[in-house]
């Protein structure tokens, strides 16, 4: 999938948080175009066709899956994680949306909700739901997909990932639980080098102007946009 295309197409409604893909109070959402475009940045840097996708820090999990959608032709495994058991729960949910069995019980759910109520934005929704299916037969079918909980800064062994995209807390509607270090975003980068393939790509990104990385870290790229900005770094550059 070209580049203009792919970005182009991620201004999409259907992918809307709470649309088709459930979302929660308290969750924040992402935005579409940018999960695209840093996807697409970082698969330059993997130099792999296809890639096992990790959010560690998943929430609700609407990244990933939204990633799950846009790029399911590039995508052989998404993974998503978080230190909280509710966002696993949800994010559970969400991931299930990237199979047809999943898409077809949300259709039916809102298309009950549409006759129950009499509302048409759930016949929409419900439409949503189904184009869903369509666009993920089309590009490869079913996602395999894994939800669990776990504490970024406490991962064990080894992870089969080749590339993380990660949204970090950033203090309006999240913030950093479990084990949390004196300087998060080091210690972040250094357990998630300890458990990834050396040549795996790792995107961090959060509500600032910068994402700061530790001293002597060098980021493969950097963007910013909005009030967002992200860091693009190799595993083998910040494992300890
Ligand atoms: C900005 S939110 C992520 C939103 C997510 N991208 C989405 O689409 O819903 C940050 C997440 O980091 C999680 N988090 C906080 N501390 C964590 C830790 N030690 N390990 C893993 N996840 C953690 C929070 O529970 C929260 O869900």
């Amino acid at each position: 999938m070209g580049y203009r295309y792919a970005v182009e197409r991620a201004d999409r409604a259907d992918l809307a948080s709470g649309h088709v893909l459930r979302s929660a109070p308290g969750f924040p959402g992402f935005p579409v175009r940018l999960a695209s475009e840093l996807f697409q940045r970082a698969m330059v840097h993997t130099g792999r066709e296809t890639v096992r996708l990790w959010d560690p820090c998943c929430g609700s999990g609407y990244l990933a899956t939204v990633l799950g959608h846009l790029h399911r032709d590039r995508l052989t495994h998404v993974r998503a994680t978080d230190v909280d058991a509710d966002s696993v729960a949800l994010a559970a949910r969400n991931l299930r949306l990237l199979t047809a069995e999943g898409l077809a019980e949300r259709e039916e759910e809102l298309r009950r909700s549409a006759r129950d109520f009499g509302r048409v934005s759930f016949v929409e929704r419900a439409e949503a739901a189904r184009d869903l299916a369509a666009g993920l037969a089309a590009a490869g079918g079913d996602l395999p997909h894994e939800a669990a909980v776990a504490d970024v800064f406490t991962l064990e062994g080894a992870v089969p990932a080749d590339l993380v995209v990660t949204d970090v807390p950033y203090g309006e509607m999240t913030r950093w639980e479990g084990a949390v270090p004196g300087d998060p975003m080091r210690e972040l980068l250094a357990s998630l080098g300890r458990v990834l393939p050396e040549r795996a790509v790792v995107v961090v990104t959060a509500r600032t102007r910068r994402v700061a990385l530790p001293e002597g870290v060098r980021a493969l790229e950097r963007v910013r946009v909005g009030n967002r900005a992200a860091a693009l770094v190799r595993a083998r550059d910040v494992a300890p």
